[in-house]
């Protein structure tokens, strides 16, 4: 089979592309390299079923060229990391909702199947202890730039689900829940990558508002397997899926157990959310998701627990740091 994949020099992209490769299938990231790496494809830089054209999603002709040329288009490409989207929210605006018009319609052309990255943060600031697909999305005032990333998310949703229901365009709305793993960049407000390198590096670990709020942390690898799963699965098609691990820590727990892993001596610090984001920053007080429509229809879901990602990524990082 033949994939396309926008951004797929990113941190879950590239992984994507990885397992796509190694299944015996053709790659093909479009990759402006804003948050994405081109080392983060050093393993397939050489491979004859594998390109990387690094220029921005919405430039010139290649998206409709290589829409038509894929069988399946996968659309990762977004304005990532909470720093980013909060300074820079008109690029962060409309790189989403652009950039997914223009992969919905260049699908259009040839009926091509996409695989649409959403977000758990869809879910806002809903009170659901388990987020499911059903859910009430539950977002603050549009003057609280938090809530813009999550609407433009919404918008992109909506979009795919009318191509489908309009013109029988086969999509799949895949919701990512906090995903972890090798290559992610604390630069863009990963919390793991962050408390895995202030504890080996001894700094304090630093939380940001009381710690209160709960998550889950998925590890990339079934991630990608999950969602090539789902690809393939075509009664998915139309359909919207939550994807990320059920095992819930709050923030605090999570930097206690990253120095028991660790072993180091770093404290604990917690910083108002007012000292590190623009005013008007909210966040949810807890995201877990159901993955019982997930595992339902592939039979696969991610399990890793906690402690393992986090063992994960301190051996790697440990490696990264001496090499
Ligand atoms: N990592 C997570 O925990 C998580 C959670 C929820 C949702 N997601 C979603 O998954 C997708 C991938 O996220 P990621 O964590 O791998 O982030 P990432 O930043 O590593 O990947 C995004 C990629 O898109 C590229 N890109 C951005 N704008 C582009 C443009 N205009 N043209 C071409 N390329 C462009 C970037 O260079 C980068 O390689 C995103 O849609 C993100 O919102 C990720």
């Amino acid at each position: 089979m033949r994939h396309l994949i926008t951004g797929g020099a990113g941190f879950i992209g590239s992984h994507l592309a990885e397992h796509l490769v190694s299944g015996g299938d053709e790659v093909f990231v479009i990759d402006d390299l804003s948050t994405g790496r081109v080392e983060h494809l050093r393993s397939l830089r050489d491979h004859p079923r594998f390109t990387l054209a690094t220029q921005p999603l919405l430039s010139g002709g290649l998206l409709r060229e290589r829409a038509e040329w894929a069988d399946c288009i996968h659309h990762l490409a977004a304005v990532v990391g909470i720093r980013r989207r909060l300074q820079n929210p008109l690029e962060a605006l409309r790189v989403n909702l652009r950039g997914t018009a223009a992969v919905l319609d260049a699908a259009g052309e040839g009926g091509t199947r996409v695989l649409l990255a959403s977000t758990g943060e869809v879910y806002g600031k809903s009170a659901a202890r388990l987020l499911t697909e059903e859910e009430d999305l539950v977002l603050g005032p549009t003057t609280r730039g938090s809530w813009g990333f999550a609407a433009s998310r919404i918008l992109d949703e909506l979009e795919a689900l009318a191509w489908h229901e309009e013109r029988r365009l086969p999509v799949t709305v895949v919701r990512l829940f906090n995903t972890t793993g090798p290559r992610q960049r604390a630069l863009h407000g990963g919390v793991l990558p962050t408390f895995v390198r202030q504890a080996i590096a001894g700094e304090p670990l630093t939380v940001h508002g009381n710690g209160a709020q709960v998550r889950t942390f998925a590890c990339v690898r079934e991630v990608v397997a999950c969602w090539d799963r789902l690809a393939a699965t075509p009664q998915s098609v139309g359909e919207v899926y939550n994807l990320g691990s059920d095992d819930e820590v709050s923030i605090r727990d999570l930097a206690t157990l990253v120095t028991e892993v660790v072993r180091s001596s770093s404290t604990i610090e917690t910083v108002p959310h007012a000292a590190v984001y623009p005013a008007g920053y909210e966040e949810a007080p807890r995201r877990v998701p159901s993955l019982t429509k997930l595992e339902g229809e592939i039979g696969l879901r991610p399990v890793a627990p906690i402690r393992r990602i986090v063992e994960g990524l301190v051996a790697h990082e440990r490696q990264r740091v001496e090499a």
